[in-house]
């Protein structure tokens, strides 16, 4: 790509890219998406390789560190995110200020900002081994606060973490289980969850990874950093879309279940009415990660016995809109959020956590974008121009003489 924007600086141009559709904000190394052609690869991994062979710990480390690691990086890596999940007991109090019917997105991104407050002794950006410290007590963290999110809302009492268990079961166990009552995941719903946070874990410059680099780049600490990405994702248009598809299909279900009779009011652009888990920035042929999840969804939902109306509903507006001109068109697809609420649910998740799991997916790309910035020797804040469009100069008038 060319550097215009190098070329154009002190010329008094300024390029224009609403949403910036074609506008690079950086050269990176760690994802690399073909669109046109629906590939997608974390450090040259295909996608489809990773989701059925690898674990999201191993992706992780991957992305992180650029390589997969040998046997013993990997249980380096794992031991060490292992001592690093319980919370400290006053941040455990953070939880009680929240009502109890808050939304679990800006409950986790409150508690991850607080570990700036929490955990002074791992912030400067530019000290690599303060900044692998605060990886790790991240990636160690951030399922603990995510499931204390959950039992607050259920008013269930906390559960500290046990790390005798993998990571997915750990989440899962402080996330549906009790105090002294043993709990054992479902192995299938375990690699499931795990492959869907690899199929979340990077998609290169996305919203939130973007916010973490922006805000980032102003030198501000990890922590604070990915609290910002989360809360971009929260949005329906980027992460919120799990959240709100399964209110799409549920509010289907309540009209009467017609899927065509929907499309017809997505297609006449009816106020509020949009096909949410279709349509994506970049890919305009196929999400790769819908094709690996669509896969899937089938056997985990029959397997959970959730196999149910909504599922059907889902289903009948894929086909009917993959075979209708205004969709082809438009080159709208489902992406991987069209079907990932529904297993979710079945899981046994509520709505409002499924961005959260985005989140905890998301969580290894955040980082390993932020730690490519930061290693940058040519980085610079981030600082976008604008094109000005208010008033030009206009001379003040006193209180008294304004009509
Ligand atoms: N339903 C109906 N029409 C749509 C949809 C949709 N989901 N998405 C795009 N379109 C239409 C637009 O109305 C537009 O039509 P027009 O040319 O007649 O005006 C055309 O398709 C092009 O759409 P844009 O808005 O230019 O596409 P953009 O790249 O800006 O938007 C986005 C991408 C935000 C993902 C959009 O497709 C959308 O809102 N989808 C639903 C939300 C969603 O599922 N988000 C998840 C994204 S994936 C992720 O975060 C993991």
């Amino acid at each position: 790509g060319i550097e215009l924007g190098k070329l154009l600086a002190n010329t008094g141009y300024t390029t224009l890219d609403g949403g910036f559709v074609n506008t690079a904000s950086t050269k990176s190394a760690i994802t690399y998406i073909d669109g046109a052609e629906g590939i997608l690869r974390y450090r040259g991994y295909p996608i489809e390789q990773l989701a059925e062979k690898s674990s999201f710990i191993e992706v992780s480390y991957l992305l992180i560190y650029g390589e997969l690691p040998t046997t013993e990086q990997l249980d380096a890596f794992t031991d060490r995110i292992r001592r690093h999940t319980l919370l400290h007991e006053d941040l455990k109090r953070f939880f009680d200020g929240f009502p109890r019917n808050a939304h679990p997105m800006p409950v986790v991104s409150s508690a991850v900002n607080a570990l700036s407050a929490y955990y002074q002794d791992s912030l400067d950006p530019d000290d690599p081994e303060q900044v692998e410290l605060s990886t790790i007590r991240l990636l160690a963290k951030l399922p603990t606060i995510a499931a204390y999110a959950y039992k607050k809302s259920v008013g269930q009492p906390f559960l500290y973490p046990d790390n005798s268990k993998s990571y997915v079961e750990n989440f899962l166990r402080m996330t549906f289980g009790f105090p002294a009552e043993p709990y054992e995941a479902d192995p299938e719903l375990v690699k499931a969850l795990d492959m869907l946070l690899i199929l979340h874990a990077d998609h290169e410059q996305n919203c939130s990874t973007s916010t973490v680099r922006l805000v980032g780049s102003s030198d501000a600490n990890l922590f604070t950093s990915i609290s910002g990405g989360i809360n971009a994702l929260w949005g329906p248009l980027h992460g919120g879309a799990n959240q709100a598809v399964l209110e799409m299909l549920y509010r289907i279900q309540g009209e009467g279940g017609d899927s065509a009779d929907f499309l017809n009011r997505v297609k006449n652009k009816e106020a509020g009415v949009k096909l949410m888990g279709f349509g994506h920035r970049v890919y305009k042929n196929y999400d790769p990660r819908a094709a690996i999840v669509r896969k899937t969804a089938h056997s985990i939902l029959e397997k959970l016995g959730s196999g149910d109306e909504l599922l059907d509903i889902a289903m009948k507006l894929e086909e009917v809109a993959l075979n209708d001109d205004y969709f082809v068109e438009r080159k709208l697809y489902p992406n991987v959020d069209f079907y990932t609420g529904l297993i979710y649910r079945a899981m046994g998740f509520p709505e409002r956590m499924f961005t959260v799991l985005f989140a905890l997916g998301r969580l290894p790309g955040w980082i390993a974008h932020w730690q490519e910035m930061h290693q940058d020797p040519n980085g610079k804040i981030g600082r976008p121009r604008q094109i000005y469009t208010g008033y030009t100069e206009r001379a003040y008038e006193g209180i008294d003489g304004r009509s």
